[in-house]
């Protein structure tokens, strides 16, 4: 049986992932599980829930919890990634300064999504390397965002690493339901980068797993063009025209300014999250808690635990077979107008032998221009996280599609180092 690490196990969003791990027990076979986390109180209330999960549910692995990374690692097969460098404060404030300067507040997107990437690489390479030391048969998947430029980091490095989102398999849930048919059976034609992308189609398999199947999005669009629109906030003629599915993030693209004037009026996600996980926390500490809470759900986590065992029981042989699932791995050509050493988000196969992203039809302009944009943003902002200093901060401001002015740049520039100071090394 296996033994997994998760490195940010204190997080309120682990009893999703026990519920996934106690459901699919059968591609995930795991005896031991540990969860890492520097926050002892936190971690001693997940913890206690995710045995209260495992034991309802007649799960044997054993959940132990720390916060000694190396121990933790030592032997593990695979090591998840999902922490989160200053926690709901430090968001905070990514989704808060940008907006002075009439630019989205968000924790993966923009100038905040900068701060976010600068803060958390460091960290997660660090955690990389001691894992990698401890057993470098050992899988990383990487959750920790923002996904693209953690994992591409972790790649460059060398690393045995794997990013993963929960936007594309939310998406397959959704068409399933929509369809009426088993998830399994609905195959994702998912391009782009990390909070990026674009559904340019969706087959209905002929039977799970298979080869064949037939293109369903235009019907999708068709008969559900509206619900599509209403639950990804972007106007119905704009999906209707573009004839593909933007994920929800592409609105911080394409209405930039409208959303920025929502989040001027409303509070912070991360106050909300702060709010949400206050509760959560109280929930945990009661020891009849014996399942997921539902209040989860206010989360943006969906099927992530899903998405998980997926991913590593395929990895790790258990899951019997190839796999194709979305994931963020090395370009290598597939996108022939990115650089070898960029990360994408694709369907790829999965099994024990590695991850190997499906070919690509070629990318429309519409979309391979943003695509090819905030791939330079994002290896100008790995450099930064890397080497520090203003100036690759600013340089990385200039290079992102929602930011670019040097004036702009400048000002974010500064509001980024005067927020992040302590978790910046070289600031
Ligand atoms: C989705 C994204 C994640 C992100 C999360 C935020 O799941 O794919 O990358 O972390 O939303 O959810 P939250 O509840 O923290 O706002
Ligand atoms: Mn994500």
């Amino acid at each position: 049986s296996l033994k997994l690490a998760i490195v940010g196990g204190g997080s309120t969003y682990t009893p999703e992932l026990i519920d996934g791990f106690a459901r699919l027990r059968d591609t995930l076979p795991i005896g031991e599980l540990v969860l890492v986390d520097p926050a002892a109180d936190r971690l001693e209330l997940v913890g206690g829930v995710a045995r209260r999960i495992f034991a309802k549910q007649g799960h044997p692995a054993t959940v132990t919890t720390t916060g000694d990374l190396d121990a933790a690692v030592a032997d593990a097969d695979a090591v998840l990634l999902q922490l989160r460098v200053g926690g709901q404060a430090a968001r905070n404030k990514d989704e808060t300064w940008p907006l002075e300067c009439g630019c989205v507040g968000q924790e993966t997107t923009g100038a905040g999504g900068l701060a976010k990437a600068l803060r958390t690489v460091p960290v997660v390479l660090d955690i990389a390397e001691r894992v990698r030391r401890a057993n470098p048969d050992a899988w990383i998947v990487d959750f920790t965002n923002p996904v693209g430029i953690v994992t591409r980091a972790l790649q460059t490095a060398g690393h045995k690493a794997v990013g993963l989102c929960n936007v594309a398999i939310g998406f397959q849930r959704k068409f399933a339901a929509q369809l009426g048919v088993a998830p399994e059976l609905v195959r994702l034609d998912h391009v782009g980068l990390n909070h990026l992308t674009w559904e340019r189609g969706v087959t209905l398999l002929d039977a799970p797993g298979a080869a064949t199947g037939r293109e369903v999005l235009p019907e999708l669009l068709a008969g559900f063009g509206d619900a599509i629109a209403a639950d990804l906030h972007l106007p119905l003629p704009l999906v209707r025209r573009l004839g593909v599915v933007p994920s929800y993030y592409l609105r911080y693209y394409y209405q930039h300014d409208a959303v920025v004037a929502e989040l001027r009026e409303q509070g912070s996600r991360a106050a909300q999250v702060a709010e949400i996980e206050r509760q959560l926390l109280e929930l945990y500490a009661d020891p009849a808690l014996d399942t997921k809470p539902e209040l989860l759900a206010k989360r943006g986590g969906a099927f992530y635990s899903e998405a998980a065992v997926q991913l590593i029981g395929a990895l790790l042989g258990t899951a019997g077979g190839s796999d194709v699932q979305v994931v963020n791995t090395r370009n290598d050509g597939i996108l022939p107008f990115l650089p070898d050493d960029a990360v994408i988000e694709v369907p790829a196969t999965v099994d024990a032998a590695g991850v190997r992203p499906l070919p690509q039809r070629p990318v429309e302009p519409l979309f391979a221009g943003l695509i090819a944009h905030v791939t330079a943003y994002e290896q100008l902002a790995l450099e930064a996280a890397l080497k520090g200093g203003r100036d690759r901060v600013l340089d990385a401001l200039l290079a992102h599609p929602l930011v670019g002015q040097v004036e702009l740049a400048d000002r974010l520039a500064d509001s980024l180092l005067a927020h992040n100071k302590q978790h910046l090394s070289w600031a």
